[in-house]
């Protein structure tokens, strides 16, 4: 059984932009992972944009080839392996040929990449970028050049994205960076350091050069979303006490969700990921009051057990959590949710894992990303505990899980049928030219026959007849 991945369909696409006459060098690159990768990679881009960059889709015509890796679980990590090993022979033909390795592989590798991987030329820690120009004149000089210094302020607010590969409708607008929850079974406060918010004054700023460049929805961006906190600079840690931050204006996600949903009242705003210890009651109550805000809510939990709950320190427990979810659907009658699952962490027996069942079925997700426990090296659990639920096991009730999402995903499919909804078209369906698909505000995927004068970009009311387990079957209401 395959487990699912985020955003499986882009694994190691790379992406091409617009070409500066002027650039006389090609750039190669590929990002693997989560959406902030891909994200990452448009800050790249844009840097080397500057550098006499322009982008290729063909590997072989790169005088720099950037893999922006993933580290979250070890299967991610062996993808990326076997993609640089494929770059052998093109680096035997092209001495000049620079290889190098952004984001969290090589946060978590550092030199022992340029030990282990002969071919690599370059390592930077997602907190480098600014660097890239200075290292490529090392490398350029014939040496391997390395930065993978992890800041407190990096949030690249001042380098406007070149926009990658994307549909020119739908965009990502990173709004943290770093985590500081320190999930036992989780890498990524070790690659991507401590959480930082992003200034909102050019978040709004970017949201609105978005839209006055034709896009019509975006994604605010974070490890940990629903904790952005700004209060002119500085890290939330440099405050000692509540009641200085009090004294301060500060800005939380409700409330700049309220700005950026009022700065763009006609674009669609989503958010991603935010995690339930988090999460409070203010984000739904914005939610509720803005029609340009999805009725749709990423929220992992990794485990329906209190026990798991308390290994992983996720501090929160079963019942909080459903009492969130409880409430968000009291204050937004329409909301859907998605889950993130770990199946089979450390000690998780059969109750464990049927209280996990239990609450999927208590909840009602509307789609989920399950993933059978891959242990982390330097993470908590890696160090304390025991990665004893035997492969076999792991993978049976990730089958389980995953079968009994199945059938949640297609209820709630079945719930869309007999009623209109607004979709946003991003692009045609890519079983069918004919049509078009888009998301409802839930997030589900529509597909409906192209009529005439409807194009890319165009909100559409789409009469939904019919559903597969993950797709809405509609047609375009003619007014
Ligand atoms: N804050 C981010 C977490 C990113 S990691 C978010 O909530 O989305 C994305 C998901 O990967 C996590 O929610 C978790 O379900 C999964 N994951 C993280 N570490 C893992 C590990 N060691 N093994 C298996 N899955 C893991
Ligand atoms: Fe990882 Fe937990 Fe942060 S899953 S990214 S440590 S919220």
């Amino acid at each position: 059984m395959q487990e699912k991945y985020i955003d499986e369909s882009k694994q190691g696409e790379a992406f091409a932009i617009a070409e500066k006459p002027q650039n006389t060098k090609k750039l190669f690159l590929e990002s693997y992972g989560c959406q902030m990768n891909f994200s990452d990679s448009e800050i790249v881009a844009s840097i080397l944009n500057e550098q006499g960059y322009n982008t290729t889709l063909q590997v072989e015509e790169a005088d720099l080839i950037l893999l922006n890796t993933c580290s979250i679980r070890e299967k991610a990590e062996q993808t990326v392996r076997m993609r640089l090993s494929q770059f052998k022979n093109l680096k035997k033909e092209k001495p000049n040929l620079t290889v190098g390795v952004l984001g969290c592989m090589a946060e978590r590798l550092k030199t022992k990449f340029l030990e282990e991987e002969h071919l690599v030329d370059l390592v930077v820690g997602p907190d480098a970028y600014r660097d890239l120009p200075n290292l490529l004149k090392e490398t350029e000089g014939g040496r391997d050049a390395i930065n993978v210094i992890l800041s407190k302020e990096e949030t690249y607010a001042d380098i406007s994205p070149v926009r990658l590969g994307g549909n020119g409708v739908t965009a990502f607008v990173t709004i943290t960076r770093g985590c500081d929850n320190m999930c036992t079974f989780c890498v990524v406060p070790f690659t991507r350091g401590r959480e930082r918010s992003r200034d909102p004054h050019s978040i709004i700023e970017e949201c609105k050069d978005l839209w006055n460049n034709g896009y019509k929805e975006v994604t605010l961006l974070g490890q940990n979303v629903d904790s952005y906190l700004w209060f002119g600079g500085g890290a939330k840690k440099d405050f000692k006490k509540a009641s200085e931050i009090q004294q301060l204006t500060a800005i939380n996600f409700a409330k700049l969700m309220e700005m950026v949903a009022l700065a763009v009242p006609q674009m669609r705003i989503r958010f991603s990921t935010s995690n339930p210890h988090d999460m409070s009651t203010d984000v739904f109550q914005v939610m509720a009051k803005y029609d340009n805000i999805c009725k749709y809510v990423h929220l992992p939990v990794q485990s329906g057990s209190d026990s798991m709950l308390e290994k992983m320190n996720r501090q929160h427990t079963r019942a909080e959590y459903l009492s969130l979810i409880k409430t968000a659907k009291e204050l937004i009658p329409d909301v859907a949710f998605s889950q993130d699952m770990i199946i089979g962490f450390c000690g998780e027996t059969e109750e464990d894992h049927q209280l996990t069942l239990s609450l999927m079925r208590e909840v009602e997700y509307d789609y989920g990303y399950m993933f059978a426990y891959s242990e982390r090296p330097g993470t908590p659990a890696e160090k304390k505990m025991k990665d004893d639920v035997p492969a076999d096991v792991k993978q049976r009730r990730l089958a389980e899980v995953i079968a009994l999402q199945g059938e949640l995903s297609r209820k709630r499919m079945q719930g869309y049928v007999g009623k209109t909804h607004e979709v946003l078209i991003e692009g045609t369906s890519r079983k069918n030219e004919n049509q078009w698909k888009g998301r409802n505000s839930q997030n589900a995927v529509c597909v409906f026959d192209k009529l005439e004068g409807q194009k890319l970009g165009d909100f559409v009311t789409v009469f939904v007849h019919g559903n597969t387990q993950g797709t809405l079957l509609g047609t375009t209401v003619v007014e």
